[in-house]
């Protein structure tokens, strides 16, 4: 049997050099890996306000199935969370419970897109959002984002983009793979083309805890978007420390209905697959409900060290050059690639892979703006992070034409 088209044209980058990364390790080499954004792979560890509450959820049975939208007191503490710390203001009715962001960006395509629409996203970007476009058969256009320009959106841009057909636009702040976190005048402008169409902002914001440096503040879209319709996601992957929890939520924020249908279409693709996990939810809205003050700035502030060794040891190698990430746990510098041996991005990593053993992920993987860059994460210890640049040095010095 032949594999199915949808599936035939799908690839993910940030997976796919995993294969060649086994081949390496087969050899007897050991890895510095600075591939997947997990925080837990590194030794972060999840909070008791989320384990706890958890042992609390089994003993108290909660092992039912729950209500396909999510646990009533799920969405009741995620509308009071989101409205308290984001100063947006949603109901209970409009969050679904998801089995992590993953879910909700897959669902929103299903139910807002048919083959053919168009979908506008960030030129570079969390590779999802483009993997779901072709599986539904959406066209992507995407927005410029450059290293020069600190990887913001041009509003322009986006605006040179839509048209009738576009039904998403989204927006990811802070970012993944670049690190960067849209000020408030580029996120206003964006709604304001928004606006103009018949079209629903999707605003990905999973990273909003981990801005890195004073001064900068995470805006949440809906907050400032008066009647131009938004998704919004988030979850406890990256904040909350909690990947292999797979919970997360979404939420909408419509003062004019201009999305209800697409919207009840995305709750009722819901009850296709029952619920999102019942003891985690019950979990999930106690620690909402906490301070995180016990982990996060600590987090934080583990965060910012790794982040500046990591930069500033990019910053001082010629022939790259790099963004300093205000958030999140990425980086993406950007190779001039003229000035060595390799053809593009994807040769690089290969490279730094087979001959130095220092895993990334190529920057063309996060779409076409992401040419001659690459992803890594400041995750791992000091230790690891000054070695990885180290070896990186070594191969930048002896890659030079
Ligand atoms: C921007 C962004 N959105 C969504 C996700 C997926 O999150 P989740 O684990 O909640 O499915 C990630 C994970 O890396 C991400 O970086």
């Amino acid at each position: 049997m032949k594999i199915s088209e949808r599936t035939e044209k799908f690839s993910y980058a940030i997976r796919d050099v995993l294969t060649v990364a086994a081949e390496v390790e087969a050899q007897g080499h050991e890895i510095i890996k600075l591939n997947i954004g997990d925080p837990i792979k590194y030794g972060f560890k999840t909070p008791k306000l989320l384990t706890e509450p958890l042992k609390y959820a089994e003993e108290e049975n909660y092992n039912f199935y729950a209500n396909s939208q999510g646990l009533l007191e799920y969405r009741e503490a995620v509308a009071l969370y989101e409205n308290g710390k984001h100063g947006v203001n949603i109901t209970a009715d409009k969050v679904v419970a998801t089995a992590g962001v993953s879910e909700g960006i897959q669902m929103t395509f299903m139910a807002f897109t048919n083959p053919g629409d168009n979908v506008i996203i960030p030129g570079i970007h969390y590779p999802s959002y483009s993997g779901n476009a072709t599986i539904f058969d959406t066209k992507i256009q995407y927005y410029k984002t450059v290293v020069q320009e600190n990887f913001y959106p041009d509003a322009d841009h986006i605006r040179s983009l839509m048209n009738d057909k576009t039904k998403l636009v989204f927006v990811n702040s802070p970012n993944n793979p670049t690190g960067s976190v849209y000020p408030e005048k580029v996120i206003k402008e964006i709604i304001d083309v928004v606006g103009e169409y018949d079209a629903c902002i999707v605003s990905d914001e999973t990273y909003d805890g981990l801005i890195l440096d004073e001064g900068l503040k995470h805006i949440a879209t809906a907050k400032i978007a008066k009647d131009v319709p938004v998704i919004a996601y988030n979850g406890f992957s990256k904040v909350f420390l909690a990947p292999g929890w797979r919970l997360g939520y979404a939420y909408l924020h419509d003062p004019e209905n201009k999305v209800e249908g697409p919207w009840e279409g995305l709750n009722k693709l819901t009850r296709i697959r029952l619920c999102a996990s019942t003891p985690l939810q019950k979990a999930g809205a106690e620690a909402l409900k906490q301070d995180l003050s016990s982990y996060l700035p600590e987090t934080i502030r583990i965060l910012r060290e790794r982040r500046d060794l990591m930069y500033n040891r990019l910053a001082e190698m010629e022939g790259i050059t790099v963004f300093k990430p205000e958030a999140a746990f990425y980086i993406f510098p950007v190779l001039d690639m003229k000035q060595f041996t390799w053809k593009n991005d994807k040769e690089f990593v290969f490279d730094l892979l087979r001959k130095k053993h220092v895993l990334s992920v190529f920057g063309s993987g996060f779409g076409p703006y992401g040419e001659n860059g690459f992803r890594m994460v400041y995750l791992p210890t000091l230790q690891q992070i000054d070695d990885a640049m180290n070896r990186l040095e070594e191969l930048l010095n002896v890659s030079r034409i």
